[in-house]
């Protein structure tokens, strides 16, 4: 597995690729790597000859009171995973690599960002699709691995391929849990103990009202008092950002629920933020 900083080997080892006819599979990641990632890599290195792995802390895609400067940062334990997991090539730019001085040209993708994660977060999307763009230009990936546990980014990143015209296929893959349910994060290393038996409330809520759909519930606003009531019950102390459901396709909120929909949500334990979603597929 080789490691790489620079653009120019990045380049250089794609166009070995190419000559030898090999494909590519790109999984993005903000590093402090965790098994969501790691199955992420297992599933590119199972359906390409070359893997490569992304490691940068973008940004763009962080608010000014976010916990950017604070980011977990873990390079050897990751490339110690990536290397486990079957990944041929890590590229970990520097910021000027990705955002050379006064770069200003932006990636907006739009509706799909609009709502949830976009509202609470504003920028963050477009800090995501830029990034994002700059590198499956850099990589030139045959195929780009991304985890469902983002829903909202998943989307908007296959909406972006499509409308942009990549010349990729994007696959979205399953969330990866710990044994209790609490989806793996990045962030849940800076949960309290006390947080982190309280942290499953937000999975909880989200399959109560999965339940409460299935037994026939429609209204979302009802729908949504139920699930804020569970997070309130299980985390008193947690402060929710959003519950809801979304249409599948584009992310908007249903005010009736049908399926294809995303339950999805996002709560605050401490100054830790939480999100999580259960897709429902088609009827
Ligand atoms: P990051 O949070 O590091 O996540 C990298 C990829 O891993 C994303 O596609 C994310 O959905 C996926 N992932 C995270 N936790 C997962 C889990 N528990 N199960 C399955 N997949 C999981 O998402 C980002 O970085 C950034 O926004 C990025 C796309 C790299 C752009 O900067």
């Amino acid at each position: 597995m080789e490691v790489v900083k620079t653009l120019r080997e990045l380049r250089s080892w794609r166009a070995d690729c190419r000559l030898r006819g090999e494909n590519v599979g790109f999984v993005p990641t903000m590093g402090a790597l965790h098994e969501g990632h790691g199955a992420l890599v297992v599933q590119s290195a199972k359906e390409n000859p070359r893997t490569v792995v992304s490691i940068f802390v973008n940004p763009t895609q962080f608010g000014p009171n976010e916990d950017l400067a604070r980011y977990p940062r873990t390079l050897e334990a990751d490339l110690k995973l990536c290397r486990e997991r079957g990944a041929n090539l890590i590229f970990v730019p520097e910021v000027e690599t990705l955002y050379p001085e006064a770069a200003d040209t932006w990636v907006d993708v739009g509706m799909v960002g609009n709502y949830w994660c976009g509202a609470s977060r504003p920028g963050h999307f477009r800090g995501v699709s830029t990034v994002v763009t700059k590198l499956f230009l850099m990589v030139e990936p045959n195929k780009a691995y991304f985890g469902q546990k983002d829903a909202q980014q998943a989307t908007l990143l296959c909406k972006m391929v499509r409308d942009l015209r990549f010349d990729l296929e994007m696959v979205i893959c399953p969330t990866i849990r710990e044994s209790d349910g609490l989806a793996m994060s990045s962030r849940n290393r800076y949960l309290s103990e006390a947080h982190r038996s309280k942290a499953t409330a937000l999975i909880r809520a989200l399959e109560f009202g999965v339940d409460l759909f299935q037994k026939g519930e429609t209204n979302a606003s009802v729908l949504e008092v139920s699930m804020r009531a569970k997070v309130s019950e299980l985390a008193p102390e947690a402060s929710i950002d959003y519950l809801g459901f979304a249409d599948s396709f584009n992310f908007q909120p249903l005010a009736v629920i049908k399926r294809p929909c995303t339950v999805l949500g996002a709560i605050r334990l401490g100054k830790t933020r939480l999100i999580d979603n259960i897709p429902l597929g088609g009827s």
